[in-house]
């Protein structure tokens, strides 16, 4: 039985050593080396204190009325941006450097992409959350972050103690390969015969078993410092990517109080949410071609992967190519933006390059919550059956203008709330329907009602905490 156990987990370690490079591209401590390195001697690194520079805190927000490539372009070479004539939509820049006294901030012109990513990554973390990558060890945030770096810590000296348990294993088999072998002779000796030579160190070193046992220990022991490894891998509390298109919860869930299964219709009924494809959006933006925020530049990036000709009203033919596309677009956005002068020639071309690579394809949202594969986790169970708010999960998605993975996605998350949480029988049809309902849980069902349960069923009762529910 344990046996089993054991070999599960092993089989476990093991496919999680294979999915090992799923690791994430988006890494704050890489951010906080280049910000030591480059950054802390103007900038704070609170990102909430003036300096020589501003304090960078909310700084993504403050150029979130500009392409995204202004940014990087501003920190990459901010004098560049300043003299640059197609940055005049960018009057914040300008307005920056005044206040500054018009001091110059360093270029650096070999910061990656990616390094920006990291960069902003760890700006934003500080600004929150006051370190590079929470959750942060501070008192006031312990409750279920403080144990995840426990168990971290326990499970560093708990691979030390398996090194040196795995060392006394194998001397110990040594020693008594050693014994049998002396006893063997004593014996042969005694029943007469001429006795085997004494066999060397080195060869009950190399001796099949000892070899196996030797073997076996390594597996243990890399398997479980992998496993340490990769629970810190695969977890991204917190993660908040930049999507292909600037789709606000706020304003959809909240302020227009559209339901979240609107959009996420697998959620009540399949293992998977869903996200919507772009027909989903289109059954209101044919209508709403403006948006308060970004006015046609986010809603005409939806027309270009829907194939939607909004002077029409109409859908475009698959054979219309780009290019024909692309100049009924920037017709419409003169038209749409009329009544605006902020919106110069400039910024309708920006809006049309951003559009493009996105025409006739499907939007590449960027997926944020991903369990490892070997777990198996079912959202009408949880929604449909179980009657969990999405929120108990997800957290306030109806107040984020940019979704954050709320919970860690840790078993230790689901085992807690599996211990916690009671079974709703009553509300239930899925309980009383004839079709599904087992032995065990009529029994429950009948103990609650007759007064003999007053404290109800937990998941872990019906077989919540049981390894099969949830690893393949
Ligand atoms: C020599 C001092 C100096 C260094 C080094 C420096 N900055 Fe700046 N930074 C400034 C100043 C000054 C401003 C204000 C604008 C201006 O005057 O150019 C600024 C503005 C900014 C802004 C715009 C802030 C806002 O509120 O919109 C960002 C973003 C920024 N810096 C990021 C960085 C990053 C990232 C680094 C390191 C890679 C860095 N800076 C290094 C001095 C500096
Ligand atoms: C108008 C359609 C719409 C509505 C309504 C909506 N969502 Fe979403 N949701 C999306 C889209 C599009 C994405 C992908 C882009 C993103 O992450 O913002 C998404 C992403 C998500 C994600 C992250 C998925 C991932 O990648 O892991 C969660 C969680 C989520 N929504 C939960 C909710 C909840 C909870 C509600 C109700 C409070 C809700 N949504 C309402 C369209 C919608
Ligand atoms: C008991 C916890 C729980 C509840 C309740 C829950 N979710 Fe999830 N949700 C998860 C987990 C865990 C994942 C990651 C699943 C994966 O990676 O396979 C997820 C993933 C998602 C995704 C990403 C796409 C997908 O299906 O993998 C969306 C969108 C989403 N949830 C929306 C919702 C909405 C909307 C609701 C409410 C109707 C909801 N969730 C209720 C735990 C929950
Ligand atoms: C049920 C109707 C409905 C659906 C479905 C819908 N939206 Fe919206 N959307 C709205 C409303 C209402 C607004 C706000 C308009 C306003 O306030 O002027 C809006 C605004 C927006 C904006 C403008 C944001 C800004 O501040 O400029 C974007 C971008 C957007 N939606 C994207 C999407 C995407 C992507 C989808 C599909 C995943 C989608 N919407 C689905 C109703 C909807
Ligand atoms: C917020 C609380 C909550 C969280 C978090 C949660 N669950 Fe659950 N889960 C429930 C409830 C409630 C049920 C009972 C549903 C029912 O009535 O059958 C359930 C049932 C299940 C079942 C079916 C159990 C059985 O015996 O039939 C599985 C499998 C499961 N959850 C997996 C997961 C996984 C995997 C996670 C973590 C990724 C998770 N759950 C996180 C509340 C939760
Ligand atoms: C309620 C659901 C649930 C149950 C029950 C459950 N697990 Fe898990 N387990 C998970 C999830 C989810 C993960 C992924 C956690 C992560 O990615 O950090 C996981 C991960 C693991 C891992 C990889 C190491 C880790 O912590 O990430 C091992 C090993 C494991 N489980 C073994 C078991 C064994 C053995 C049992 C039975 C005693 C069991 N699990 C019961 C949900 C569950």
């Amino acid at each position: 039985m344990i046996f089993r156990t054991f070999l599960r987990c092993l089989t476990l370690a093991l496919i999680l050593t294979m999915s090992f490079n799923r690791a994430n591209a988006q890494d704050p401590k890489k951010g906080e080396a280049i910000f030591k390195d480059n950054c802390a001697s103007c900038h704070v690194k609170d990102m909430k204190t003036k300096m020589t520079g501003p304090a960078l805190g909310g700084v993504e927000e403050r150029w979130s009325k500009f392409p995204k490539k202004e940014l990087y372009d501003w920190i990459r070479n901010s004098s560049g941006v300043l003299a640059d004539a197609s940055y005049k939509s960018n009057p914040y820049a300008k307005s920056l450097y005044a206040e500054y006294k018009n001091t110059n901030m360093t270029a650096f012109p070999n910061l990656t992409d990616e390094d920006l990513v990291n960069l902003l990554l760890y700006i934003n973390n500080m600004y929150k959350d006051g370190c590079a990558a929470p959750p942060c060890k501070t008192p006031d945030v312990a409750t279920a972050k403080g144990a995840k770096t426990e168990t971290k810590e326990a499970g560093d000296n708990g691979s030390m103690i398996l090194w040196a348990l795995a060392f006394v294993l194998v001397l110990a088999s040594i020693l008594l390969a050693r014994y049998i072998n002396s006893l063997n002779r004593l014996a042969q000796q005694r029943a007469g015969e001429s006795p085997v030579e004494e066999k060397s160190f080195l060869q009950i070193a190399l001796n099949p078993t000892v070899v196996r046992i030797l073997i076996f220990a390594l597996v243990i022991v890399g398997g479980y410092t992998t496993v340490n490894n990769a629970i810190g891998l695969g977890r991204q509390q917190n993660y908040a990517p930049e999507q292909p298109i600037k789709f606000s919860h706020e304003v959809h869930a909240g302020k227009n109080g559209i339901d979240c299964q609107y959009c996420h219709d697998g959620a009540r009924r399949s293992k998977h949410a869903v996200i919507p494809a772009t027909n989903t959006c289109m059954n209101c933006h044919t209508a709403i071609k403006k948006g308060p925020e970004y006015g046609t530049a986010e809603i005409l990036k939806i027309y270009a992967a829907s194939g939607f000709n909004p002077l029409s009203g109409t859908y475009f033919k698959e054979s219309v190519p780009t290019d024909e596309r692309l100049a009924e677009y920037k017709k419409w956005l003169k038209e749409a933006n009329a009544d605006n002068k902020a919106i110069t020639e400039s910024e309708i071309s920006v809006q049309l390059s951003f559009a493009k690579p996105m025409i006739g394809k499907p939007v590449n949202w960027v997926k944020i919550h991903n369990l490892p594969d070997h777990a198996y986790f079912n959202h009408a169970q949880h929604v449909t059956v179980g009657k969990v708010a999405c929120q108990d999960c997800h957290g306030k998605v109806e107040e984020m203008k940019l979704v954050k993975q709320h919970a860690p996605l840790s078993m230790g998350w689901c085992i807690n709330c599996h211990r916690q949480t009671k079974v709703k029988f009553d509300e239930n049809s899925y309980y009383s329907s004839e079709t599904k309902s087992h032995k065990m849980y009529e029994q429950y069902h009948n103990e609650v009602k007759s007064g003999k349960r007053t404290n109800g069923v937990t998941v872990e009762e019906i077989g919540g905490l049981e390894c099969q529910k949830c690893h393949y």
